[in-house]
């Protein structure tokens, strides 16, 4: 299967699904709307809702109710980069190829865009009208994924760890609990609300979370390697933080190519969780090899 047509097609879906739900600039308060959509719409890969479906299409055929869903996994994650962002965390200038989003509208404006976005993620996937495809037991459990998924125990504690890990020295199994909740955990949540959406039964579901914890320490590794090798032109973002903000990474640990060689065995390891899905699950298996092969 071409891989890069269908993340095309697939973030050409998820975008036209979000310009739906998000208010317009002419919409009060229009410097929040703005703000929110400066970011949303700055041009992000849209990896976590392409594995949402990714993972429903692996199941069976999805219910319309994937989008909604898929969705509110980039509001999460498009709070997550503004707060990450912030003077007060990574302090950074550049996002998606632009200006971060506190450097266009100022810290209080950037905290609240997050702050609405989140809180928006929620209400999509509360909507009875977008997941009626969905019994409300299983539209439940998708909004119990994501809390989880997003929370204290999930990303935001990943990120409280990733906080206070700076400029200390860090052991390889601390390094891996940040890695695994700060981007495991929302990964996780997005290949499993995909499953849920095509009613997975227990034993897929179970299938499925390995495959996304091997996908999601990939990612994350995939992420450390290139702040050391990429350029602020491929990466839309600022080079080589990491080390300047005195960020253990596995590229610390393991040097860039044990790095790259490690994440290519979370690659493999993801794909072998996938034994017992068929072709459906190919585009799930090219998401993986994706993840490490990236530039940006
Ligand atoms: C970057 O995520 C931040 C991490 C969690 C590593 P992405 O690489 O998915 O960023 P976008 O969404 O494409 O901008
Ligand atoms: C971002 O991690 C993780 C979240 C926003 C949850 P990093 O701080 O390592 O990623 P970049 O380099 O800013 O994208
Ligand atoms: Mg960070
Ligand atoms: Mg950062």
């Amino acid at each position: 299967m071409d891989i890069s047509r269908y993340l095309e097609q697939k973030r050409e879906e998820v975008d036209r699904f979000l310009e739906t739900i998000i208010p317009t600039v002419e919409t009060a308060p229009t410097t929040l709307h703005e703000s929110m959509r400066y970011s949303l719409f700055a041009g992000g890969k849209r990896i976590r809702p392409i594995l949402a479906i990714a993972a429903a299409e692996a199941v069976g055929a999805p219910s319309r109710a994937i989008l909604p869903v898929a969705s509110s996994l980039e509001l999460i994650h498009t709070y997550s980069l503004i707060h990450d962002d912030l003077p007060a965390m990574d302090n950074d200038d550049y996002r998606r190829g632009k200006l971060t989003n506190h450097k266009v509208y100022g810290e209080a404006m950037a905290i609240l865009a997050g702050d609405a976005l989140l809180t928006l993620a929620f209400e999509l996937c509360s909507r009875r009208d977008l997941l009626n495809g969905l019994d409300a037991l299983r539209q439940v459990q998708i909004i119990h994924e994501l809390a989880q998924g997003a929370g204290n125990l999930g990303m935001v504690g990943g990120q409280v760890l990733d906080i206070q890990a700076e400029n200390k020295e860090i052991n390889l199994s601390t390094l891996q609990a940040i890695h695994a909740h700060k981007t495991g955990m929302l990964i996780r949540a997005a290949v499993r609300m995909g499953a849920i959406v095509s009613a997975a039964t227990a034993a897929q579901l179970e299938h499925l979370t390995l495959y996304a914890e091997d996908a999601g320490l990939a990612f994350q590794i995939a992420d450390d390697v290139l702040n050391v090798i990429g350029t602020r032109e491929e990466l839309g973002k600022n080079a080589n933080t990491d080390a300047q903000r005195g960020k253990k990474t596995y590229p610390t640990f393991y040097g860039v190519e044990g790095a790259r060689t490690l994440a290519a065995q979370c690659t493999d390891r993801a794909i072998s969780r996938l034994q017992t899905f068929d072709a459906k699950a190919d585009p799930l298996r090219e998401l993986a090899r994706y993840i490490t092969a990236r530039r940006n």
